[in-house]
């Protein structure tokens, strides 16, 4: 009689454990599941992830993303995107190296690298071109 009740309880058991291995694969799983799953490197998931682009941005996308929120609209005096009147004024007193210092280093509302703090020097003299060429 023991040994019945044992046996039916594991059957039981053996059922329940059955239907959740069967859940585990089921759609709605797959529908609950976090939207933000990890996804490490090498792994299949991760081959659908962005690559960070390798090698210097130019100066376009340095602009497009750092320097446009100022000098597309000349915020607090900066130099137009384009206007060559004001670049020019700016390249013949200081030269293109004296212009690239001031970005590098900040100049009154102008900050440090134009807010673009991974920037390389490189990155910040195409912007500049870019910007200054329009
Ligand atoms: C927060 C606003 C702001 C951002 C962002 C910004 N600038 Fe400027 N920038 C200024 C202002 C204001 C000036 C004018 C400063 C002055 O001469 O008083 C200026 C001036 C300059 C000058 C001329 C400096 C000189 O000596 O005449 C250069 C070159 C320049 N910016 C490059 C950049 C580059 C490259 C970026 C993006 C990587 C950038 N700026 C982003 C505000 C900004």
């Amino acid at each position: 009689m023991k040994l019945a009740v044992v046996s039916r309880g594991l059957v039981a058991a053996v059922a329940i454990i059955s239907s959740v291995a069967v859940l585990a694969d089921s759609e709605l799983v797959q529908r609950i599941k976090p939207v933000g799953e990890v996804c490490m490197a090498g792994e299949a998931c991760a081959a659908a992830v962005v690559e960070v682009a390798a090698g210097p941005r130019s100066g376009k996308d340095v602009y497009d993303t750092k320097c446009m929120a100022c000098h597309a609209s000349g915020v607090a005096g900066a130099p137009k995107f384009g206007d060559s009147v004001a670049w020019g004024d700016r390249v013949s007193a200081k030269g293109l190296g004296g212009l690239f210092d001031s970005a590098w280093n900040g100049i009154n509302a102008m900050p440090p690298k134009g807010t673009c703090s991974d920037c390389t020097e490189d990155e910040i003299k195409s912007a500049i071109k870019y910007m200054s060429e329009g």
